[in-house]
């Protein structure tokens, strides 16, 4: 496991030097020189690894490796974040040295690291850790693996992920709302039936920079059908305030009591903004409100649901809003947007899309998959097939159910790709899901061919597939490689039925 994360680290900081051009070079050079000592210490990790369950020395001294990686990760990220925002990737390089200091000191931050670094070398040696690494001495070979393996191109995602499209009345609104000098906090909840964008909306908001700059402390829960209120209650205390060892480590001795007491007593001087995804039982709110102090400084509060009862609910002077189904023109601009290839959409393309996205009544779930089945059946032909069949199963109200565009999308896919599409049926609901992790358990269930290419390589390829399908959502990237998705509910209802039908869950 450290190994596996150790890796990660090494990849991520590899990758960051190839995309940092314009990196000072001292900066690089530190960032440089770290890299490769985890590499070294990758080597001794095996060792450590086997004698930490007689040796609490040792099992620290892995502990203390992971999170130096794990910090490494966070500092890379924290600085593409702060240098990404609001700019091209291409004007964010070239402001980064400037804004440096600013943004912040990525160099100070290493600096501890080596310390850290160089403490964990001299403990080795004292723990007697040698190097047993099965590929020790295989040193070239496995360095230009390696090499082969950061300069491995990263970019299978694109902006797609991001794209917000339409609703700008509603977003003016909700951010006057979330914005008003009322220093009560209070509530702003956002209701609608399932893939009518209350998460994305919420997301959008939440990312917002006038947003940004006004709630210093932000944190996301995300709730769902079945819920568990002490883990809802430590994510938000981990987001606040971090995951260092001692908080991990004071979370479980918790009870559900003192973790409330403990959030409560962590927000009571800040504004915060807190966004509650997916709430389903009015209790669910209820429960996680005590430790929501009012601490009349213009909190707030974002709850998206599909119930209009635990909208209406959720606070007595809050503010509930309906949310609205895209308009044509916006339901349009949302299929063309998400269509692979916009330039081969010839005038009978675009005359057939165009009846299926309108019978698709503004929802935009329905309007992204749609885009993401045609992206891959080419010609008027292949268009036609699609709209025949879903006008077979067209409702009486005229519009086309919305799991017929799901089940379409899902039989159009490779035998292979239906599979690994399956297996996100087995994890919970709204679960986010580290894109590392679905790729090993593709490849421990042996969904993937072992070829030319890497395994890892063709795994990333069948998710990015289907995050184009827009059957997979993308919740993280780094550097524009998907780190963290999840599939969205409906989706996940249509993998376990088919997956129970085809008796593969
Ligand atoms: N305004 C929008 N612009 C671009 N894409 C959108 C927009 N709204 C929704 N989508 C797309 O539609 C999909 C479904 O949206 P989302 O998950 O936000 O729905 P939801 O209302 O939260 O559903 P649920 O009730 O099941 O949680 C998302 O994958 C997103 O890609
Ligand atoms: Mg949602």
């Amino acid at each position: 496991m450290a190994d596996a994360f150790l890796s990660f680290a090494v990849q991520k900081l590899g990758d960051f030097l190839i995309q940092q051009i314009s990196l000072r070079k001292n900066l690089r050079k530190e960032i440089e020189w770290l890299r490769n000592e985890l590499l070294f210490i990758q080597s001794f990790l095996k060792d450590a690894e086997q004698k930490q369950y007689g040796d609490n020395r040792v099992q620290q001294w892995v502990f203390e490796i992971n999170s130096i990686a794990n910090d490494a990760v966070a500092i890379l990220e924290t600085y593409s974040f702060e240098a990404g925002k609001g700019a091209s990737r291409v004007k964010a390089c070239a402001c980064i040295c400037r804004k440096e200091k600013k943004f912040y000191n990525v160099s100070k931050e290493i600096q501890s690291l080596k310390q850290q670094i160089m403490d964990i070398s001299r403990k080795r040696e004292t723990y007697g850790i040698t190097n047993i690494n099965s590929n020790a001495g295989e040193g070239p070979s496995n360095q230009s693996a390696m090499v082969r393996t950061l300069r491995r191109t990263t970019s299978y995602v694109d902006d797609q992920d991001y794209i917000f499209v339409g609703l700008q009345d509603v977003v003016q609104a909700l951010l006057a709302q979330l914005l008003k000098a009322e220093p009560r906090r209070s509530v702003v909840s956002i209701y609608g039936m399932g893939g009518l964008g209350k998460t994305t909306l919420a997301r959008n908001l939440y990312r917002s920079p006038n947003m940004v700059s006004s709630f210093p402390t932000r944190a996301w829960i995300c709730v769902s059908q079945e819920y568990n209120t002490m883990d809802l209650l430590k994510t938000t205390i981990k987001s606040i305030q971090g995951r260092t060892k001692e908080t991990l480590q004071l979370l479980e001795t918790m009870t559900e009591g003192d973790l409330e007491f403990h959030l409560h007593d962590l927000l009571k001087e800040r504004k915060y903004l807190v966004v509650v995804d997916d709430v389903w039982q009015r209790e669910a709110w209820e429960s996680l409100k005590r430790a929501f102090p009012d601490g009349k400084n213009g909190s707030r509060v974002i709850i998206t649901t599909r119930k209009e009862d635990v909208a209406e609910r959720a606070d007595d002077r809050g503010f509930g809003h309906e949310l609205r189904f895209l308009s044509q023109e916006e339901s349009w601009d949302l299929f063309c947007r998400k269509l692979l290839d916009v330039g081969a959409m010839v005038p009978e393309m675009e005359s057939l899309a165009k009846d299926m996205v309108e019978k698709c009544r503004g929802l935009p779930l329905a309007i992204v998959v749609l885009s993401g089945l045609l992206s891959h059946r080419g010609g008027v032909d292949k268009w036609q097939e699609v709209k025949d069949h879903l006008w077979k199963n067209i409702m009486k109200d005229k519009s086309i159910e919305i799991s017929c565009i799901l089940s379409l999308s899902y039989n159009d896919l490779s035998t292979v790709l239906k599979q690994c599409f399956l297996y996100f049926g087995i994890f919970p609901e709204d679960q986010v899901l580290k894109a590392e992790n679905i790729i090993r358990l593709w490849m421990a269930e042996g969904f993937v061919p072992n070829g030319d290419e890497r395994m890892e390589d063709v795994a990333e390829g069948f998710l990015n597939e289907l995050i184009r399908r827009s059957l997979v959502q993308v919740v993280d990237t780094f550097w524009e490689k998907v780190t963290d998705c999840r599939v969205h509910d409906l989706l996940r209802d249509l993998a376990i039925k088919k997956g129970i039908g085809g008796k593969l869950l």
